[in-house]
Parts: structure tokens; C-alpha cells; sequence
């Protein structure tokens, strides 16, 4: 997720650009950059300097000014997904000719076979990025004679993936050319000038009028207006937006906070994580890590170590891996693991699961890993975080950033990039068939569908919660993957609602912890079906008996875990081993909004910090 703003027109470009990727850093930080066309020439200007790019970018562009009288100019804002933050990585991208720049947000899924194809027709590419191939592909298009917009049109043919672009060329200083597929893209006009964002905050004060450019469109802006035609070249008039947000409300997307816009990301979040996994061949390689297929070969044990949400991730990949890979999997708590001698031997693969990358827990069990001498990989969100630099190999989550305390889309990533992992492991291992691999691929690929319609029923997720109002006590019980869902349900209404709430296996329950169900005490159950859906409905039907008031999160149309429960939680089914990824959506709604019905803020909740960097 980055931040792109375009301009053209009569205005000063460079204030313009730099004020709107202030106002765009909430879409990422890690690195910076301007082009402005200039006297018939391409001058830019990028910097990474982790969370401060953009104040460093003004401050270059301060001591270093472009030259007078630009024309058109792109900014960009990024959080890094291909290739590091480091400024020659950061956008805007150049072609050969130096005379072509873009900015993008969003992944280009075949960038490594169009990479392939361009340097073999002898481009040279500067970066690591994705986006640079689209530069060379337009490119070569304006060789054959195509104007920007046509070769714009024709390079994005040959593209798969997400995508919204803005593109620059010194051979027509005035034009714009932008283009969106999957990712947002507003449009905006004002007397001489034309506008292009990702986001509606940085063209909020600089449009009298705003447009969203849909799917598989393409807009060429020039001063003063916006001509928009789909890909296939039919023209599109495009759509007005109404918009009343201050600057606060749009850059939360018109939600009521950072949460549940994160929340709705997650279908994205998920598709993100999943795109580009497969080879040309049908066999997963997973790009960025950079462990070889003979040293997971070699691994007869896998650690994953993590805190709070991260962990909950982990204890679903256990359950993952143990099956799919027939690996002895452990999970640990990384404050713990840390101090208790684990014993580990070369052949041990340790995952280090982190949003931040940063936690100091996990970071510190990492380093004792690697000292212990185990292969050690990290799952984290942050490209170039210190865990993912420390570590033997990494896989990214793909989540763009997280403002919101509470992890929503990442933990949902990081199930997604574990599970991955699994296969990756099941593929190396041979303990599943390349056919088995692909059919849970398969059904990977409808998660973000799947995540998209359990979104959909927050209305009767509030009006669940509007009926609980009045408890204090709460209890998340599951089995098998149900147990790390229970877990993360309880931290959720814990960490926002401030509600006692205790995630349990159970199986367990009738070991103790039942003295303490009686009227009044919430339990919600998973009872989603899995081979022990019927030992979860006679647990659930226990603490129903003994007055619990039970709320089960179930598959569409199940009348027999209904008829147990007090409230009903439906999610669409899926395969139980992928379920964590969809079911734990309304675990999150219920403790969003029971925490705001307490009047709490879900995006600052007291007492906690997004990053945990001391023990
Ligand atoms: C809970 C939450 C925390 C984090 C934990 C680990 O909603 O966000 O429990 O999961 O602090 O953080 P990372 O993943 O950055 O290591």
C-alpha cells in the first residue's frame, strides 16, 4: 500500500505534491519521491529515511529546488513490498531514456518473466521494484511510435496483478496518464488543473470537482480536464464523488476509525499475501526468501515463536503445518522461548512471526535461535525490518501498513503467509502431491471472497453485541484451529472492550475452568465444522446447561450448532485448516463494537503501544 498524487496544470507542482504525500503517509512511510517535467526534461528527486521520507524529501527539495516553470508532476509515498526501501528502489521509476517516470501502488504479479523479457531486449533496469518493468514496457511502446497514453494502454496488456499508475513523459509535458486495476485511484479538476491521487485526503482543498476512476480504466489529464476510457480504449464517463469528509475522515476512508478501515482491508490484505506465490511451472516459490529448497529439505523441526496476535497466527500454522508437512511443530511465546534453553540444532527452521518486525521479544528469540545455530525466517509486514535484515530468510505479509493498534489485517496475512510456508514445506518434503498443493491453493484463492462476506454481516455482529452489553465475564472456546480463534477473539475484546474474556480449548474446560461458568457468563464457541464439531457442540452444550449464554460463530445454514447457541455468528464455510482466516472476522467485529459501545477508542486502546520494543 503506497501513496501516489499527480498534478498538471497552473499551480505550483512541488508544494503541491509534497503537502499531499504528507497527507498520504498513513498508506506508508518507508521511502519518498517526486518528477516534475521541467524544460523538456525529467528532473526527480527521492530519499528513504524510514518513518521521516517525506519531511527529508521537502527538505531536499528545499536546499536542492527544482528549476522554474514545471509542467506536470507525480509524488510518491511508499511502503515497500518488492525490492527494500532504499532510494533506489523508492518511486518515481525512470525508463532508459531517463524521459519517462512512473509511480505505483499495488503488486504487478508477472514482474519477474517481464523482467526477464526486458533485459534479454536489452533495457537496464536501476531497481528492484516491479513497477520498473512498466516503465520499460511503455517505453518500448513510444519507441514503436505510440503516444503515452496508447503505450500506456498497450503496456498494461501485458500486466497482471494490482495496479494504480501515474505516468510522466518529457515529450508531453503537460500529460498525466494514469490507470487503475484493483487498488484506488481518485481524479480530480479545478479550473487548469487536472489531479490524480490514491487516496481522497491528498486532493482534499486542491478540486472543486472529484472522480473515481473504476477498474481496468485509463484517464489522461491535462490541464483542465480528464479524458477516461476503459483499458480496451471504450470511452467511460466518469463518476462524480460527493464528498463531505474533513482531512481526518478521508484519510480513515470515511470510516469511523483506522480499525475497521483495516477491517475492510482485508480481503486485499489476504489477496496481497497470495498473489505471485506460484511459479510459471504451478510450483509455489515464495520470491523474497532466501532459504534454498536443500536447506528446508534438510529441516526435522519447525519452532514458530511470536507475541499477542502474532502468536495466535502461529498456533494455527502448528496445526497447518503438522498436517500438511508431518513436521514436529512447536509454538512458543517469543518472552518465553527466549529464556527456557529451547533446544534446537541446524536442522530446526525457527519463524519469527511480526507484524512490526520490530518487537523486541521476538527479535531477541530470533537472535538466540541463530545462536543456538537453527535456520531462522521471519514473517513479518515491514520490508527491511530489523528482524527481516537479521534473519537466514523472510516472507512478507503484504498488508500495507497498520495504523490501528489492534493487528486485524495482519494477523489474517500472517495465517495466510504461515500457511504458505506449509505448503511450501508439504512441496519440498513431498508429503502432498503438486495436485493436493494446488487444490488448497485453490481454495486459498477464494479466502479473500470468503473474508469479503463475513465482512458483510457486521450489522448482525452489532446487533449481537448490542445484546451484551451488560456482561463482564467472557469466555472464547475452540478446538483444533477453533482454539488459536478462541485465543485471538479473547486478546481482541481484552485489549479493546476491557472485558475479562479468556480464550480456552474446550476440551479443557471440564478441567477447572467450568467451576467458574454460571448465569451470565458469555462463552462464545467456534463451531465451525470440522472432525470435532460435534465434541465442540457437547462442550458448548455443557456450559449452556449451567447458564451460560452462548454465542457460536458457525457455518452458513447450521441449524444444528443454532439450536445450541443463543446468537449466531455466521461465516461463509471453508476448509477447516484455512477457516482462522474468515472466522475470526467476526470475533474482531464483536469486540470492536462491544469496545465501542463502552465508549472506547479502538484505534489508541490505553495502556498499549503498536510496537513493543522493551521487555
Ligand atoms: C494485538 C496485537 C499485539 C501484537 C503483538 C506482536 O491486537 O496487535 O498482540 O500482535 O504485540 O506484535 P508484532 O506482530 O509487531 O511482533
Amino acid at each position: 500500500m503506497c501513496g501516489i498524487i499527480g498534478v498538471t496544470g497552473d499551480t505550483d507542482a512541488l508544494p503541491l505534491i509534497l503537502g499531499a504525500l504528507h497527507r498520504l503517509e498513513y498508506r506508508g512511510y518507508d521511502s519518498a519521491g517526486v518528477a516534475l517535467v521541467v524544460d523538456g526534461e525529467i528532473w526527480r528527486e527521492r530519499v528513504a529515511d524510514g518513518k521521516h521520507s517525506v519531511a527529508a524529501l521537502a527538505a531536499r527539495t528545499t536546499a536542492e529546488p527544482p528549476p522554474p516553470g514545471h509542467a506536470a508532476g507525480i509524488g510518491h509515498t511508499r511502503w515497500a513490498t518488492h525490492g527494500h526501501p532504499t532510494a533506489e528502489n523508492a518511486h518515481p521509476h525512470l525508463d532508459c531514456t531517463g524521459r519517462l517516470a512512473i509511480i505505483h501502488n499495488g503488486i504487478i504479479e508477472n514482474h519477474a518473466a517481464l523482467r526477464a523479457e526486458l533485459v534479454a531486449a536489452g533495457h537496464v533496469m536501476t531497481s528492484a521494484t516491479d513497477t520498473e518493468v512498466v516503465a520499460h514496457l511503455i517505453e518500448g511502446h513510444m519507441a514503436a511510435g505510440l503516444s503515452l497514453a496508447e503505450a500506456t494502454r498497450a503496456a498494461l496488456g501485458a500486466v497482471r496483478g494490482a495496479f494504480s499508475i501515474a505516468v510522466a513523459h518529457a515529450d508531453e509535458p503537460e500529460t498525466i496518464v494514469a490507470a487503475r486495476r484493483s487498488t484506488p485511484l481518485v481524479l480530480g479538476l479545478r479550473d487548469g488543473v487536472a489531479l490524480l491521487a490514491s487516496d481522497i485526503p491528498a486532493l482534499l482543498g486542491h478540486a472543486d470537482q472529484l472522480f473515481s476512476l473504476g477498474d481496468d480504466e485509463l484517464a489522461v489529464l491535462t490541464p483542465g480536464h480528464i479524458t477516461v476510457t476503459t483499458l480496451a480504449g471504450l470511452p467511460v464517463v466518469p463518476e462524480p464523488l460527493q464528498i463531505t469528509w474533513d482531512l481526518e475522515a478521508a484519510q480513515k476512508d470515511g470510516y469511523e476509525d483506522f480499525m475497521s478501515k483495516e477491517m475492510h482491508e482485508q480481503p486485499r490484505a489476504v489477496a496481497n499475501t497470495l498473489l505471485d506465490r506460484r511459479g510459471a511451472d504451478g510450483r509455489l516459490a515464495l520470491d523474497e526468501m532466501r532459504l534454498t529448497p536443500d536447506e528446508l529439505r534438510r529441516i526435522d523441526k519447525v519452532f514458530i515463536v511470536a507475541c499477542g496476535s502474532s502468536y495466535h497466527s502461529a498456533v494455527v500454522a502448528k496445526y497447518a503445518i503438522e498436517h500438511w508437512v508431518k513436521l514436529p511443530t512447536e509454538v512458543d511465546i517469543a518472552s518465553e522461548f527466549r529464556y527456557r534453553d529451547p533446544v534446537l540444532t541446524e536442522r530446526t527452521l525457527c519463524v519469527g512471526v511480526s507484524q512490526s518486525g520490530e518487537t523486541l521479544d521476538t527479535s531477541m528469540a530470533m537472535k538466540e535461535a541463530s545462536r543456538l545455530g537453527a535456520k531462522v525466517l521471519v514473517v513479518s509486514n515491514v520490508v527491511d525490518s530489523s528482524m527481516a535484515r537479521a534473519a537466514d530468510g523472510v516472507i512478507y505479509t503484504r498488508a500495507g501498513l497498520e495504523v490501528g493498534v489492534a493487528s486485524t489485517k495482519c494477523h489474517l496475512a500472517q495465517i495466510v503467509a504461515l500457511e504458505i510456508l506449509g505448503l511450501t514445506l508439504a512441496q519440498i518434503h513431498g508429503t502432498l502431491t503438486p495436485g493436493e498443493i494446488a487444490g488448497i491453493l485453490d481454495e486459498m484463492d477464494r479466502l479473500p471472497e470468503l473474508v469479503e462476506q463475513a465482512l458483510q454481516r457486521s450489522v448482525e455482529v452489532d446487533d449481537v453485541a448490542g445484546k451484551l452489553t451488560k456482561a463482564r465475564d467472557f469466555f472464547f472456546l475452540g478446538r483444533h484451529v477453533g482454539y488459536p480463534m478462541a485465543l485471538e477473539g479473547a486478546l481482541k475484546l481484552k485489549e479493546l472492550a476491557y472485558l475479562r474474556a479468556e480464550g480456552y480449548p474446550a476440551g479443557e474446560l471440564k478441567h477447572g475452568p467450568i467451576a467458574l461458568i454460571e448465569k451470565g457468563t458469555v462463552v462464545v464457541g467456534i463451531a465451525t465444522r470440522n472432525r470435532l464439531w460435534e465434541k465442540m457442540l457437547s462442550n458448548i452444550a455443557e456450559v449452556h446447561s449451567r447458564g451460560a449464554t452462548v454465542v457460536l460463530v458457525a457455518d452458513d445454514g447450521d441449524e444444528e450448532a443454532a439450536a445450541v447457541a443463543d446468537h449466531v455468528l455466521w461465516v461463509p464455510p471453508c476448509p477447516p485448516l484455512l477457516s482462522p482466516v474468515v472466522g475470526v472476522v467476526p470475533l474482531q467485529q464483536l469486540a470492536y463494537r462491544l469496545a465501542r459501545l463502552h465508549g472506547h477508542d479502538v484505534d489508541r486502546p490505553r495502556n498499549l503501544a503498536k510496537t513493543v520494543t522493551v521487555e
